[in-house]
């Protein structure tokens, strides 16, 4: 296996973004001044002036005592509410392994399921005689695959946060005062955007669709399904929608339906309003004391209907603006709150407990795991807490998270629930909050239900969703393998009983194998918790003496000829000894015999699990930043010498070094040296065109000095291409860029590093996503080729349109840098994705693989932002077997693993020994899977071992 085979020839680059300007709800707010009144006066609205009478006014009072909730006789409904005659059969799932959601997660059922009229009619032994009573059944196969109950987001801002992000369409945040509790967002739904095909594909049927984090109380969220309405109306899409919504007559006769309000604490709202979170909060308890006076009145009124003191003209007390708040203080509303640190969920709870309204969720809350006996001094249940797995840093409020946080929450016995806050982590990748959660010690059974169950009951609605059982509706998915292991993706997905996948392009292969065993992580978790969510995260341990690593399956090393498995050929766990960071002996116990008597030898038992090659990071900027938000924590921004005015000091020199900016030693960058990320590689921080010249570092280092600090001073020059930024029109942008290119015979440090890029002598690296910009770029090489007689390494960064022209790019030996791996069409130059399974064949990175392309592969990251992303490469491991699972089997491990190390120093022009790059060690798996822990690092060219 060599190197040129995972990919073509050679070309090289490097990386930078910036930021796209794409709403960020709950994670970053909204900034606006805004002001603010609320209102004393009691309104009377016209319709209740109208005398009731005697009887209407004493049911609509015993109403108000009414809990939410289903009607008794629910359970015995025949068909759902929501089924559609025209696009619903009857179906009978056959052979499923059936997680039902039931006994707390661990309730699998081997057996059947009939769905009729968008219900479940049964579950795992369908009788033949039940199957009788059904005409034109469609019988679908699940292989013995893992059906599930479909998965349940339970903070989304689909519809409201569009994709792609288009200035006209962003409807999440009303920025009018910090209290809008009458605000819906229904109201804002758009039914049209990319994003729900694309949950769906992740097996999401059901979303809370809150409003942003901008204001105190941003206003009503609703719960909705995501397949396509039949009138195709965001109002079709309500699941149990509240009475009354859009002036429908309520019912005083059934039990009200569970409302949902959003609340949001700490940096957000305080940045809409230039306030604290001292004014947040008295925000909160002026709305609430308002509409504590309303019930008031409204509850004296009531006491005088029934005790017959009622005078004919008193008019029942109420507002239209408020009664949502009402209800919240009358237990009907389930209270969504965004909320981060320690300081902001006491004060929420505090709160509460003065109004004495229960909290249904805190959502974000990267300290609560900090804090458990706060929530559980709210009044009610304890809080749920709704979190992300490993997106954190990139504020103060998320400085303190734990990946742990899941498990020992859980441990605290406080109900996990993992979220999207879709398009920050896409929905349709959910699933994957809970396999990292699962992976960072939450048991199977919680992890499953976090994304499933949990958030069912937390929405009030586990009457009918996040179960398989009878008379719940007909929301399921079945998969190609277990829900929690790595690439797990739906083969077909059932809402209100209607299937939403083309089964012909589902994934085909299906393993009914349980979920992944993952590491034992306890001491992590408890020093996470014990160091108040700071643990220290340097290598405790580096050596320079002899390691010897015991039951190890495979090591797979680099070297100029691509990446070798030492263990080939060897039947049993082998041995691999390495002293002074480089691997002195490999094989059997028999040919390391003479280390392994060494009297000091260290002894690591990988219990099973392997070495190999330790991963590059690009993409991110990681060693630029350490909080992305927080200026005075990042290195700043280049001058862009396309738009801004370059100070004379640096006129002619604007191409800048990363090398000279560069910050070791940051969280992100240790936790990324933790889970095998050894290596990055950063452009300078730029938003502008010209980005400058990235360098390679090394994560383990902890400054600029150290041995192998620094693994190139300079690596490749950076251009940035694209619509919609801050500088002039694209054909500007290409105008600079091929006069850059043909400067000839201009001086000046900038003019010479052009010329260095034009006749190949360091590669150049264009972000750019636009299939148009693209066809261009190679257009632009080839002239400038015709001049200079040289070669252009070139490579596109992001480049999610890439696939359109996979064959000229290539033919044109230009490189791939994918970033982020799996593409959402975030705006609209990343429109015309290649979806992956279960939407296409090939994933993205296979298809371009097929295609010849060389591919280095970043980490996901969220909102296409690098900027944000630092807290993203620890999880490049995943990305990788990600890609190698989504490959169906077209793309080798040693191929995937060159995406993440050689092709990436290849296209960024890192000349170094292969030889002399970073190892890992995994203990009970290996790096591309979720079994394997990250036990030490082979460093070679630092000459040490870190055991960690
Ligand atoms: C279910 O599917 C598995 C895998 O294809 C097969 O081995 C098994 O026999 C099937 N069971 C039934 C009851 O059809
Ligand atoms: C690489 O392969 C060539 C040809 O097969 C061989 O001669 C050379 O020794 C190999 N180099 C290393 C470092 O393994
Ligand atoms: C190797 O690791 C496996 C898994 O932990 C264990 O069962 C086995 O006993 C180990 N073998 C040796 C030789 O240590
Ligand atoms: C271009 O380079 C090739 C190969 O080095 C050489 O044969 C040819 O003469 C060059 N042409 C020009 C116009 O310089
Ligand atoms: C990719 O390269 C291989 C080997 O060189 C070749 O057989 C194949 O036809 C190429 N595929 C495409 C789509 O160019």
């Amino acid at each position: 296996m060599t190197e040129s085979v995972c990919g073509s020839r050679n070309h090289s680059s490097h990386l930078r973004r910036k930021y796209t300007l794409l709403s960020f709800f709950c994670v970053l707010g909204l900034s606006a001044l805004c002001t603010w009144t609320i209102s004393h006066r009691l309104q009377r609205p016209a319709v209740s002036r109208l005398l009731l009478h005697n009887e209407e006014v004493l049911s609509k009072c015993r109403a108000l005592d009414l809990k939410p909730g289903p009607p008794n006789n629910f359970h015995s409904r025949t068909e759902s509410d929501r089924y559609d005659p025209r696009h619903t059969t009857t179906t009978l799932i056959r052979n499923g392994t059936i997680w039902t959601g039931g006994q707390n997660g661990s309730e699998v059922i081997h057996g059947d399921i009939l769905l009729d009229k968008g219900i479940i009619i049964a579950v795992g032994k369908v009788e033949p005689g039940l199957l009788q009573i059904y005409q034109d059944v469609v019988t679908v196969d699940a292989h013995g695959g893992w059906v599930s109950p479909g998965v349940v987001d339970l903070h989304s801002h689909i519809g409201v946060g569009p994709s792609p992000a288009l200035s006209g369409a962003s409807d999440g945040n009303s920025i009018k005062g910090p209290v809008l509790a009458w605000l819906r967002s229904i109201d804002g739904l758009n039914t049209r955007d990319e994003s729900y095909r694309l949950a769906v594909a992740g097996g999401v049927t059901t979303s809370l669709i809150l409003p942003g984090s901008a204001n105190a109380i941003g206003g009503q969220a609703f719960v909705i399904k995501l397949r396509p309405s039949s009138d195709r109306s965001p109002s079709g899409l309500l699941l149990e929608p509240p009475y009354g919504l859009n002036g429908s007559e309520v019912d005083l006769n059934l039990p009200p339906r569970w409302r949902h309000m959003k609340h949001a604490c700490g940096e957000n709202p305080s940045r809409t309003y230039s306030a604290t979170r001292m004014d947040t909060m008295w925000a909160f308890r002026q709305a609430y004391q308002h509409a504590h006076d309303i019930k008031k009145s409204q509850d004296e009124y009531c006491r005088k209907a029934f005790s017959g003191e009622l005078l004919d003209l008193e008019t029942f007390p109420e507002d239209l603006q408020w009664e949502a708040l009402v209800d919240v203080l009358r237990g009907r509303v389930k209270v969504q709150t965004h909320c981060y640190e320690a300081v902001d969920i006491d004060a929420f709870v505090r709160v509460a407990n003065e109004f004495e309204f229960p909290i249904a969720a805190f959502h974000h809350a990267h300290e609560a795991y900090l804090v458990p006996d706060v929530l559980k001094k709210a009044q009610g249940d304890p809080p749920a807490i709704a979190m992300f797995a490993s997106f954190s840093i990139y504020k103060r409020e998320a400085y303190r998270h734990s990946e742990f946080a899941p498990r020992v929450l859980a441990e605290n016995g406080i109900k996990v629930v993992m979220k999207s806050d879709h398009p920050a982590i896409h929905s349709r990748y959910l699933l994957h909050e809970a396999q990292q959660a699962h992976f960072y010690g939450l048991p199977d059974n919680v992890a499953l239900s976090s994304v499933i169950t949990t958030p069912a009951e937390v929405l009030g609605l586990g009457h009918r969703i996040g179960y398989l059982a009878t008379g719940f509706d007909a929301d399921l998915v079945i998969w190609d393998r277990h829900p929690l292991a790595l690439g797990a993706t739906p083969r077909q997905v059932f809402i209100d009983g209607i299937p939403q996948l083309d089964s012909s392009i589902a994934p085909h292969h299906v393993t009914n194998l349980g979920p992944p065993s993952t590491p034992n992580f306890d001491r992590e978790a408890a020093d996470a918790v014990a160091y108040d969510g700071l643990p220290p995260l340097h290598p405790r341990n580096p050596r320079k003496d002899l390691v010897v690593f015991v039951n190890v399956t495979d090591a797979w090393t680099r070297d100029f000829n691509g990446t070798r498995n030492l263990m080939d050929g060897q039947t049993e766990p082998g041995v691999v000894a390495a002293e002074r960071g480089r691997i002195i002996c490999a094989g059997s116990a028999m040919s390391c015999a003479p280390q392994l008597a060494r009297p000091d030898a260290v002894v690591v038992d990988l219990e099973g699990g392997s070495l190999s090659p330790a991963l590059v990071s690009f993409g991110s900027q990681l060693g630029m930043q350490e909080i992305a938000m927080e200026a005075s924590t990042t290195d700043g921004s280049a001058i862009d010498a396309m738009t801004e005015i370059v100070p004379p000091l640096l006129a002619g020199n604007e191409v800048v070094k990363a090398i000279d900016g560069i910050a070791f030693d940051s969280r992100d960058a240790l936790l990324a040296y933790r889970a095998g990320v050894t290596r990055a590689i950063v452009a300078p921080a730029a938003n502008g065109f010209i980005q400058g010249l990235s360098a390679g570092f090394s994560l383990g280092s902890r400054n600029k000095l150290g041995r192998g600090a620094v693994i190139q001073e300079i690596a490749a020059l950076h251009v940035s291409l694209g619509h919609g930024r801050a500088f002039p029109s694209v054909s500007t942008q290409v105008a600079a860029l091929r006069r850059l290119l043909l400067g000839g015979d201009r001086s000046g440090d900038t003019a010479s590093w052009f010329r260095k890029a034009a006749t190949g002598a360091i590669p150049l690296v264009v972000e750019v996503h636009d299939a148009d910009i693209i066809a261009t770029l190679l257009l632009l090489k080839k002239e400038v080729e015709g001049v200079t007689n040289a070669t252009i390494r070139m490579s596109l960064l992001g480049a999610t349109e890439a696939h359109i022209l996979a064959k000229e790019i290539s033919s044109a030996n230009v490189g791939v840098l994918l970033t982020p791996p799996r593409s959402h069409p975030y705006t609209w130059e990343r429109r015309r994705i290649h979806a992956g399974p279960p939407l296409t064949h090939d994933s993205l990175i296979s298809y371009l693989f097929a295609n010849n392309v060389t591919i280095g592969i970043g980490p996901q990251g969220v909102e296409g932002s690098s900027a944000l992303s630092g807290w993203a490469v620890r999880n490049l491991r995943f990305d990788a077997a990600w890609a190698l699972e989504d490959s169906a089997g077209k793309i080798t491990k040693e191929c995937v693993l060159a995406m993440a190390t050689s092709n990436v120093e290849r296209l960024f022009g890192l000349t170094g020994d292969p030889g002399e790059a970073d190892i890992i060690a995994t203990r009970g798996g290996e790096l591309l899977s979720l079994e394997g822990k990250v036990v030490a690092v082979l460093s070679p060219s630092r000459e040490i071992v870190d055991v960690l």
